[in-house]
Parts: C-alpha cells; structure tokens; sequence
C-alpha cells in the first residue's frame, strides 16, 4: 500500500527548517501551502525536478484571511516559524493560537508544531540545563513566548505533536532521529533539518505521535 499523501500548510515556510520540510515533502508528492511574508523568499527553490505542489500565499501571520487562505485544502499543519536573530521578536504563541483557531475554523485536526529543547520542563544534562536557564535570563519574554506557545498548541483540542529539538545542523544526509518525551538533550545533542523533516512528514500519519511533546536528536 503507498503511503498516504497528504495537503500540508506550512507557516514558516521560508526558514532553514521550513525549507527542509519543502523538500521533503515535495520529494513525496505532498502539497504544500505555504504562508511567506515576502512572495519572492521562495523564488530560488527548484521544484521542476519533484513530483508535489507548492501553492504560495503571501501575506503575516498576524492576518487572519492570510492564515485561513493558507489552511484552505489542507489536511495537516506544520507551524516551524520562530524568531530570526538576535533572536528578540516575540510573536509564536499570538501566531500559533492564529493557527490553531483557523484549524478549527476550517475542520482541520492534525497540527505539528516545532518549538525547542529549551522550553518548559524535560530532562537535561546539567551542563544544557544550566545553558538553558542562562538563556531563560537574557531572554526571558521569548523563553515565555515559546512556553505560551507550547500551551496554546495542548491546550488546542486538536491532534498535536511538539517537536522539539536542540542544536539543528543544516547536514543533508538523513539519519535516525530518536523522539521521546523524556529523552535527555546534552550540550553536544542536535539534529540535523533533512533528517527532522523526515522524521516530521512520517509523525503526520502517527498515532503514538498525537498528543506527545517530544524531544528529539539524532
Ligand atoms: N536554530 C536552531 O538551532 C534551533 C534549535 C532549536 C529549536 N529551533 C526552533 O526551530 C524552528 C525553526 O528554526 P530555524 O532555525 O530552522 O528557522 P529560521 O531559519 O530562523 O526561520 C524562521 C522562520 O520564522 C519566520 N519568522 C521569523 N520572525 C517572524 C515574525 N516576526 N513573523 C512571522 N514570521 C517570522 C521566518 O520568516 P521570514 O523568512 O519571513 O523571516 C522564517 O520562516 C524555530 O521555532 C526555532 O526557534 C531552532
């Protein structure tokens, strides 16, 4: 039986990982809607040689026609935005609710979301935790943002996932990704995005992914 192809709106779409979770998905034959800011960021990407669909919508995600006309057709969510260096706009949890209240609005269930192995309680070593709460100082109005942003994704009453990884590496060859909710992220521990994309489609059709924040590594 092949794998079932799906409509996948994508919000952060232009990012280093929203462009890996492109590929990937075009390489499928998935659709993909993606809300850009700017209609060229896109522009150099190749999709001649790939079987799946990219339909751009231009528009911010504090738009709420932009943000439903990206959902339009689509059967699953992918929100992988967050703040661009220095790494001080504050906007993920006022985004994500945007997201999640058109998900509703337009009947779409399965919503995945990527946010980071700094946020909110999980199992470190001591030397990633004492980084982590070093972030959480010099940055404590993002830090919040990303930890209202993982409430508005479990307190959503879809079927959501929080991907959550450490260090991303732009790596292009795709290995093993290890997911749990208890997994324990090092200093050293990263992912690299090709291979978090995979590991991002496959979760869309998993069960045991529903409802799980998982910290991931390869
Ligand atoms: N980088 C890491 O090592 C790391 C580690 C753990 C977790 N993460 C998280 O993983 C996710 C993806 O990270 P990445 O490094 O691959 O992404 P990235 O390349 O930094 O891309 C960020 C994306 O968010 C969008 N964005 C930024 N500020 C925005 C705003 N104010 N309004 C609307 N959209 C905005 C950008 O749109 P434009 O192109 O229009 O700017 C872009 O699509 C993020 O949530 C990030 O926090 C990253």
């Amino acid at each position: 039986m092949n794998p079932p192809s799906h409509t996948l709106a994508v919000f952060g779409l232009s990012g280093a990982t929203g462009r890996a979770l492109l590929a990937a998905a075009l390489a499928r034959g998935w659709t993909v809607r993606g809300l850009l800011r700017t209609h060229g960021s896109l522009a150099g990407d190749n999709q001649a040689a790939v079987p799946g669909h990219l339909v751009r919508v231009t528009g911010e995600l504090t738009d709420d026609d932009a943000v439903l006309q990206t959902l339009e057709g689509a059967d699953a969510v992918c929100c992988v935005f967050g703040p661009r260096a220095p790494y001080t706009d504050v906007f993920c949890a006022a985004a994500t609710a945007r997201v999640v209240a058109g998900m509703q609005q337009a009947g779409i269930t399965r919503l995945l979301c990527q946010t980071g192995g700094m946020i909110g309680p999980g199992q470190r070593s001591l030397p990633f935790a004492c980084l982590t709460a070093l972030v959480h100082r010099q940055q404590p109005a993002v830090m919040a943002d990303r930890e209202a942003q993982e409430q508005v994704v479990m307190n959503s009453g879809l079927r959501w996932t929080l991907i959550k990884p450490p260090r991303l590496t732009n790596a292009t060859t795709v290995r093993p990704v290890q997911a749990a909710t208890d997994l324990k992220l090092g200093l050293l521990s990263q992912v690299g995005r090709a291979s978090l994309a995979q590991f991002t489609l496959d979760a869309v059709d998993r069960a045991d992914a529903v409802g799980a924040r998982l910290f991931v590594k390869e």
